[in-house]
């Protein structure tokens, strides 16, 4: 989601408008407005484009000096007008714009139902204005209702609002990025600097804890509490051309960097470690409790996540499989009522696999879709919906959302096996430890790879093969997946196990082996690698450091000791950033790779 506000001199809706249409590059599917207009707060909000929110501005000739903006990635509700950010208590005194996720938001929204409050839309941030409203019926004044509230919250945001008749932003940051532009005597509010890139260069970044009140005077910083804060005023040197990507030279680079922020995202409330739990509240109770085999459809980097999801339903008890979509209607196995069907779709709108669910859903599977798009046509046509909500991911190459599809397949997993057999399929304990820790980790990871520099010794072979065995199988199928889409030179991914089968006859001294190690059965795993390195093969290990494996292969790429069921999502951010480095090397137009769609909407 995006987040635009503006305080100064002159027409506000214009500079909101242009950071709307500058914020569009995130991927969005409703936008809005809050402007004061003299009289009271004005709203305008619209599922849809930018351009359909403009239209409509006119309509009603709204005019304004101070605002707000906001456009929409949904996560809880559907894109509709009414889930559309602003949004206001019922008096319209207050407007918030909010990007993040309120955990505790249905309490609170309980809470404040039992106080006489009333609610118009499915949105986690509408609780926002009517707490703040709330505090302010008990006699607070504005900043102080704004604290009192945000310290209330809990959960990740970057929030924004604004009171009736007040010429003052005021802003809280959270886990989510916001940063303040200075011109002169107009200020700027935004998530993201490019935002407001054509107003200013000049810019203030929040850190998580602030709270900033902006208005025509300055800029004051302060913590939660009130105690004032010293943030310096930076100046940054991007084009606008540029600035989408950040300190990024590629989209891909930018969301494998996310990740840490998307996983955080994905499990967010969904995982209780100290209870040993998985709350995946969009399930009703026993929601799966008859469901006697499940079918896993997707294509491409999606087709690996579920084949990951597969396996983690298999050992965890549940009999499934995963299937090309393109390929169910010819080759389906037979479905019935006992059937769970899952597609797995980011953008949620790939022809092949909506073909694949309904044919599932027309013979009487039931149905669920993962996905990344609230709204879209899997999320429609499933019976139930579990969003991995990644954010936006504009780079071809599927990156964060592999990694958050797998992991809600994990969780989903265990949530089945615990319907189907009274009890999840895996050591829970650890499993949701090292979940909750994975997204730090994997923040480690990323400033202390060394993918570079295994790019750059093995540019120019002939070949590339990655190879895996169990959970390192999907992880191995979408290295090379990933390899080729970008670098179009030739990669195969293989069951490490397979490699004596037929693929050994391609080594030699030219094909590198990317092996990846999860933690089961590595000892054949690296039996395989050394077959290929007999013939001349350069081995890269992807393992964790004091692993036997380091010391057999040519090179390593290391990953955390971490659960085994977690480990081959370690190494596919090892094996993204190889790609990356490989095709950058080469001068590939790395985020639009040719001849490839982010989605493909034909058969
Ligand atoms: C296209 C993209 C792939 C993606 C596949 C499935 O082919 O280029 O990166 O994995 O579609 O997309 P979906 O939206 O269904 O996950």
């Amino acid at each position: 989601c995006g987040i635009i506000g503006h305080v100064g001199n002159g027409d506000a809706l214009e500079t909101l408008l242009t950071g709307l249409e500058n914020l569009e590059y995130r991927g969005y599917d409703s936008a809005g407005v809050a402007v004061q207009n003299g009289s009271g707060i004005a709203v305008e909000k619209r599922s849809g484009k930018v351009q359909e929110l403009k239209d409509s501005i006119e309509e009603v000739s709204l005019t304004g000096e101070v605002g707000i903006g906001h456009t929409r990635w949904s996560t809880h509700g559907p894109p509709t007008d009414e889930n559309a950010h602003p949004h206001t208590d019922e008096t319209e005194d207050v407007a918030v714009v909010h990007n993040g996720i309120v955990e505790n938001y249905a309490e609170l929204r309980e809470w404040l139902r039992g106080k006489g409050h009333e609610f118009t839309s499915d949105t986690d941030t509408e609780v926002i204005p009517h707490l703040i409203q709330y505090h302010i019926d008990r006699g607070l004044d504005s900043e102080a209702a704004f604290r009192r509230a945000i310290d209330e919250l809990e959960g990740s945001y970057a929030i924004t609002a604004m009171f009736s008749g007040e010429h003052v932003l005021y802003a809280a940051r959270q886990g989510s990025p916001l940063v303040v532009g200075i011109e002169d005597d107009q200020f700027f509010l935004a998530s993201d600097v490019p935002a407001f890139l054509e107003y200013t260069d000049t810019v203030v970044y929040l850190e998580d804890g602030d709270v900033a009140i902006v208005d025509e005077d300055g800029i004051e910083c302060t913590d939660l509490a009130g105690e004032p804060i010293t943030r310096e005023p930076e100046t940054v040197e991007w084009d606008p051309e540029q600035a989408g990507k950040g300190e990024y030279d590629h989209f891909m680079l930018k969301e494998i960097h996310e990740q840490p922020v998307s996983l955080s995202q994905a499990i967010e409330g969904r995982v209780d470690p100290a209870r040993g739990r998985i709350a995946l509240e969009e399930f009703g109770p026993a929601t799966f409790e008859g469901v006697e085999s499940v079918q896993l459809i997707a294509c491409g980097t999606s087709y690996h996540a579920a084949l990951y999801g597969s396996l983690a339903l298999n050992r965890a008890g549940v009999r499934a499989r995963a299937l090309l979509a393109n390929e169910y209607s010819v080759g389906a196995p037979p479905v019935d009522e006992n059937t769970l069907v899952i597609a797995v779709s980011q953008s949620g709108e790939t022809a092949d696999t909506l073909n694949a669910l309904r044919q599932a859903s027309a013979e009487g599977a039931a149905t669920l879709t993962v996905t990344n798009v609230v709204g879209s046509t899997a999320a429609r046509v499933a019976d139930e919906t579990l969003f991995i909500r990644a954010g936006p991911e504009i780079g071809v190459a599927a990156t964060k959302t592999f990694s958050s599809q797998a992991v809600m397949l994990v969780l989903l997993a265990q949530r089945i096996a615990d319907d189907v057999r009274g009890g999840p399929g895996a050591d829970l304990e650890s499993l949701l430890t090292e979940l909750s820790r994975m997204p730090a980790a994997i923040d480690d990871l990323l400033s202390s790879t060394n993918a570079r520099s295994i790019a750059r010794r093995y540019e120019g072979c002939q070949s590339y093969f990655f190879i895996g065995r169990g959970l390192g199988f999907p992880v191995a199928l979408e290295g090379a997946l990933k390899f080729k889409e970008i670098t179009y030179d030739h990669a195969e991914g293989f069951a490490s196990g397979e490699l004596k089968h037929g693929p050994l006859a391609l080594v030699t001294p030219e094909t590198p082996v990317f092996a990846v190690f999860t933690g089961t059965e590595d000892e054949k795993t690296l039996k395989n690698a050394e077959e290929a390195q007999t013939r001349g093969a350069p081995v890269i290990a992807v393992c964790p450091d004091g692993h036997r494996a380091v010391d057999v292969a040519d090179a390593h790429l290391e990953i955390p000791d971490t659960d085994s069921m977690l480990a081959g999502l370690f190494a596919n951010v090892q094996l993204q950033l190889v790609s990356y480095h490989a095709a950058r090397l080469l001068e590939r137009p790395i985020d639009k790779p040719r001849n490839l769609a982010k989605s493909v909407t034909v058969e």
